[in-house]
C-alpha cells in the first residue's frame, strides 16, 4: 500500500519533533506535523519557528513553500505516513515521578489512523518498559505495525547541526522493523548504533544522567573552592591545560532545563528509586541557587539590596525558561531581597521581565543567572556574580 508521506511527527511542533521534522524535510522526504497545539502548527504553517532554534527558520520557510512540510492538528495525517515518529513531551510530575502512561496512551489515541505496514517510531525519552508496553498495546488492538525506538540526543540550540551529526541509535525488536528503522535515520546521517530496545531506553538516560552528574560534581567542587575563597573557574583551567583525561570537566552553573533533572529521576524511580549519584546530583544542582543567595547574603544587606537576574532562560543563548534554576533564584531573593527584576533578550513568554536598561539602572547588586554571551562585556558600574565565568574576571560570590 503506497503512502502519501514518508514521515509524520507526533509533537512535530516541539522543541525536539519540529527540528526533526524539518531535517527529514530538508533531505528531500514529504513530512507531515502532527501536533495538538494550534498556536504552534499555525506558526509552523506561516514558515514561523515557534521559539528560537539557531539556522532552522530558513530552512522552515524553504520546506514549507514547496510542500515537504505539512503541519496539521488533524490525526488522521498518521495515517498517510509510511513512517510515524512520537516525539511528544514527558515530562516528570511534581513530585518527579515519570508517567510511564503518556507516550502509551498518546500511541492509543492514535490507533484509529495507524494502518498495517507503518513503522511507529518512539523517540521521546521514556521510561524503561515502554517501548515494550506500546508493543503489547499495539498487538493488543491487532494492529500490523512494526514498532522502534530511536531516541533523540540533540541538545536544543544545537538541533540543525546535531540532527546530521551525532550516531543515531536505533532500536527494535524484530530484524524488520530495526531494518526499517536504521534506513529511516541513514537519510540524516552515516552512522547508526543498533541497540535492543531496554538498552537503547537506559541509553538514553544514562546519556543525560551523566551529564547532569557532570554538572554537580562541578557545582560542588565549586562551592567547596568558594568556601575557602578560591576561585574554581582558576583552578579548572589549570586541571583541564592540557590534560584530556580531565579535558571535559565542566564550568559551574545552574543545571537545569526540561531534560536532565528529569531523566535522572526517571532513571531513579526505574530503579526503585535507589540512584544515590543522581539524588545526590539533584541536591547539589537544585541547591546552588540558595547557595548563591546565602553567600550573598554574607556580603550585602539583602533586605536593602535590590537584584538584577541577568538571563531567565535555563541556558545561554535560549528562549527556552523551562525549568530554569533562573526562577528559583528569582523565588529566594523575592523573599530575602528589598526587590527583584529581571531580563533577558531571548525569552518572550514572562511578562515580569522588564528592559535590561532598567534592570542595569535600578538594581544594586547584578547577578547572571543564563550565561548570555552578551553579558561577557556588559558595561555597568554595579557589582556582577557570575559564577558560570562568562566575563572572565572570576567566579566566586
Ligand atoms: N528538549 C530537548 O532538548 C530534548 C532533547 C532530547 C530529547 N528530548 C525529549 O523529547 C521529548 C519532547 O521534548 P520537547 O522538549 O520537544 O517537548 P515540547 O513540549 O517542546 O514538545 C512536545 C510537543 O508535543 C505536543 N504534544 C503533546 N501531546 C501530544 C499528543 N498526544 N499528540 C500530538 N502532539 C502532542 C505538544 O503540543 C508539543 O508541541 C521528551 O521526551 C524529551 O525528554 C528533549
Amino acid at each position: 500500500m503506497g503512502f502519501d508521506l514518508d514521515v509524520v511527527v507526533v509533537g512535530g511542533g516541539g522543541h525536539v519533533g519540529l527540528p526533526l521534522a524539518i531535517a527529514f524535510a530538508d533531505r528531500g522526504q514529504r513530512v507531515g506535523i502532527y501536533d495538538v497545539n494550534p498556536a504552534a502548527v499555525d506558526k509552523v504553517q506561516s514558515g514561523v519557528m515557534p521559539f528560537d532554534e539557531p539556522g532552522a527558520e530558513p530552512v522552515l520557510k524553504r520546506v514549507i513553500a514547496d510542500g515537504r512540510l505539512q503541519p496539521s492538528v488533524d490525526a488522521s495525517i498518521v495515517s498517510k505516513a509510511e513512517h510515524v515518529v512520537v516525539v511528544i513531551g514527558t515530562p516528570v510530575d511534581e513530585h518527579l515521578n515519570p508517567d510511564p502512561k503518556v507516550v502509551p496512551a498518546a500511541v492509543e489515541d492514535l490507533a484509529a489512523h495507524l494502518r498495517p505496514g507503518q513503522l511507529l517510531v518512539l523517540r521521546s525519552t521514556v521510561y524503561p518498559g515502554v517501548t515494550a508496553l506500546v508493543e503489547r498495546r499495539l498487538a493488543g488492538l491487532g494492529l500490523d505495525v512494526d514498532v522502534a525506538f530511536c531516541p533523540e540526543r540533540i541538545a536544543e540550540g544545537k538541533a540543525l547541526h546535531e540532527l546530521f551529526e551525532l550516531p543515531q541509535i536505533v532500536s527494535a525488536r524484530n530484524p524488520a522493523a530495526l531494518t526499517r528503522a536504521r534506513k529511516l535515520f541513514e537519510v540524516l546521517v552515516n552512522e547508526i548504533v543498533e541497540l535492543v530496545p531496554e538498552e537503547a531506553e537506559l541509553a538514553k538516560l544514562y546519556t543525560n544522567a551523566y551529564r547532569y552528574l557532570k554538572f554537580a560534581l562541578a557545582n560542588q567542587l565549586y562551592m567547596m573552592a568558594n568556601d575557602f575563597g578560591l576561585d574554581y573557574e582558576r583552578i579548572r583551567q589549570g586541571v583541564i591545560y592540557n590534560y584530556p583525561r580531565a579535558a571535559d570537566l565542566p564550568a559551574a552553573g545552574f543545571a537545569a532545563g526540561p531534560c536532565l533533572l528529569k531523566d535522572t529521576m526517571q532513571l531513579a524511580a526505574f530503579n526503585n528509586n535507589n540512584f544515590v549519584l543522581g539524588h545526590a546530583a539533584m541536591m547539589v544542582n537544585e541547591g546552588l541557587p540558595l547557595y548563591v543567595v546565602d553567600r550573598l547574603s554574607r556580603r550585602y544587606d539583602l533586605p536593602n539590596t535590590t537584584v538584577g537576574i541577568l538571563g531567565m532562560a535555563f541556558k545561554g543563548e535560549s528562549d527556552d525558561t523551562r525549568s530554569s534554576l533562573a526562577y528559583k533564584l528569582k523565588r529566594i531573593l523575592r523573599f530575602k531581597a528589598a526587590g527583584v527584576l529581571c531580563t533577558d533578550p531571548y525569552v518572550t513568554v514572562d511578562r515580569d521581565l522588564v528592559p535590561q536598561e532598567e534592570v542595569l539602572d535600578r538594581s544594586d547588586l547584578l547577578v547572571i543567572a543564563a550565561p548570555h554571551r552578551r553579558y561577557a562585556d556588559l558595561a555597568t558600574d554595579k557589582p556582577v556574580i557570575d559564577i558560570w565565568g562568562v566575563r572572565g574576571e572570576g567566579v566566586r560570590v
